[in-house]
């Protein structure tokens, strides 16, 4: 899956990319939009698979919360949107039983918006893997093909 390597990423946050892909099934998520955010739980009963879910959870908030963009080939365009958006926005990450609850608030519509664009497109990610992500893309301008 070389459309997974980015820019600034390391070999740890690839593989844990692509075992979520690979693994799509194993992953169960609910999403609440509420009317400045969203609620996520993500969760899955493999422990090594919940392993590379909440290591992602937590490497990239923070990479949002810093502004280190990962700049991975086949990563959405809302994420510019998220990035641009980090110092309008609370986050609070909890650990499940078998997973991450995610909760991530703003005061800037827009950037609410690109918050909840970006869980259904982890939400069609985890439903359907990489399919998901080329039919993302096929919709796309050419700036993020390849
Ligand atoms: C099967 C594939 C993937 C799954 C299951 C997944 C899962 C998640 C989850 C659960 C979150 C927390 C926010 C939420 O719950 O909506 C998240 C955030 C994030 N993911 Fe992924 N992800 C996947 C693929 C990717 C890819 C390919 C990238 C490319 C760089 C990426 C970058 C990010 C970033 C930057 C955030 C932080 C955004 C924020 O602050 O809300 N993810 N991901």
């Amino acid at each position: 899956m070389p459309g997974l390597q980015g820019v600034d990423t390391t070999v740890a946050e690839v593989d844990d990319m692509k075992k979520m892909f690979r693994e799509h099934k194993g992953i169960r998520r609910a999403v609440v939009n509420l009317p400045n955010g969203i609620e996520t739980i993500t969760e899955s009963d493999d422990a090594a698979l919940r392993a590379a879910v909440v290591a992602h959870v937590v490497g990239m908030i923070g990479r949002v919360q810093a502004g280190r963009d990962p700049k991975v080939m086949i990563q959405s365009p809302t994420l510019d949107t998220v990035f641009d958006g980090r110092d309008r926005m609370e986050t609070t990450i909890i650990m499940t039983a078998t997973g991450v609850k995610v909760t991530q608030t703003s005061t800037d519509p827009v950037v609410v918006k690109a918050l909840q664009t970006h869980a259904g497109e982890v939400s069609e990610m985890a439903e359907h893997g990489m399919a998901a992500v080329h039919e993302r893309m096929a919709a796309m301008p050419d700036r993020h093909r390849h």
